[in-house]
């Protein structure tokens, strides 16, 4: 793959102003259900550490911020939460609202809301279909914040989006929010083909590229191939392109605990774990939990 494919200066299907969605072409929303797998078999560890840290902390109201095709809304309704879940692409949204068309004679789904929203202007369109709404968690997951890349080289609209995800929630609230491990990525040039979040059936080949801006790693593009021929309803590999802005894992805590103040509770896991205990994990997961006054 050559140099020129991977640093075209804008990919099809993405505006030049607003929020970009990089799913807009559908290519990657279209296979996204192949490359998570079966949402019953979400896996163990994931459910398990989210749902437990949610029951553990009295949590009953869920906002999915980045809810994608529903896979981690369904996973929690299934465990007894009230959701609401947002997302920027209506090629992805278009997968959700189908999910809960086909739940709709689960009584747990009735009150499952779906609504378009973006990080950046977060409280104000939530404002638009449940005035005044906080929740008892945010979740922000599958290393979709680093989708927000940095235009004006000083991370700023990424600081404001933490911040709205501060803001709607109550005090005492969890966010939880993740990252693939950028710092081995950039050191090795690679991405582990598995994801912790999902049960892909089929192989998946993940390409890396990584763009240096005046020595600073300011964007990675990954190329996934997902060969999901054998099932015979497609005939040709299924390839979508997706750039994520490398968050550091130092940097991240930083601006994490700025967007709170300095006043929330920190914590680390390592692909779910405690921290000390996995040597180079593939994602870290902060939970936040913002102050109570
Ligand atoms: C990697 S997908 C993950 C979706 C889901 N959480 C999952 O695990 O399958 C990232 C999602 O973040 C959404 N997203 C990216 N930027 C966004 C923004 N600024 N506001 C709201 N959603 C955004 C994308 O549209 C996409 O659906």
């Amino acid at each position: 793959m050559s140099s020129d494919n991977i640093f075209r200066s804008r990919s099809q299907g993405v505006p030049s102003e607003g929020v970009k969605d990089q799913y807009a072409d559908g290519k990657a929303a279209r296979v996204w259900k192949k490359y998570i797998g079966d949402s019953n078999q979400r896996t163990k560890n994931y459910r398990e550490f989210l749902s437990g840290l949610l029951k553990k902390h009295g949590c009953e109201k869920v906002l999915d911020a980045a809810c994608g095709t529903g896979i981690d809304s369904m996973m929690l309704i299934d465990e007894g939460f009230k959701v609401v879940s947002v997302d920027a692409s209506d090629k992805m949204l278009k997968h959700a609202l189908k999910a809960r068309w086909e739940k709709r004679k689960d009584p747990k789904y009735d009150e499952w809301v779906i609504e378009e929203a973006s990080w950046e202007t977060l409280p104000k369109d939530i404002g638009t279909f449940l005035p005044g709404a906080q929740f008892d968690a945010v979740i922000c997951l599958g290393n979709s914040f680093a989708h927000l890349l940095d235009e004006y080289e000083d991370q700023r609209t990424q600081k404001m989006c933490l911040r709205n995800f501060a803001t709607v929630l109550k005090p005492g609230g969890l966010l939880f929010i993740d990252h693939r491990n950028h710092d081995a990525m950039i050191n090795s040039g690679a991405t582990p083909g598995h994801s912790i979040y999902y049960n892909c059936k089929y192989p998946v080949d993940i390409k890396t590229s990584v763009l240096v801006v005046r020595g600073k790693p300011e964007i990675i593009t990954l190329d996934y191939c997902i060969d999901a021929t054998e099932d015979g309803l497609i005939t040709e590999k299924s390839e979508f392109r997706l750039c994520y802005y490398p968050h550091r894992l130092h940097s991240f805590i930083r601006m994490l605990d700025e967007a709170f103040d300095n006043r929330a509770k920190h914590s680390i896991y390592a692909d779910f774990k405690p921290l000390e205990q996995v040597d180079n994990p593939a994602y870290y997961i902060h939970v936040m939990q913002k102050a109570l006054d």
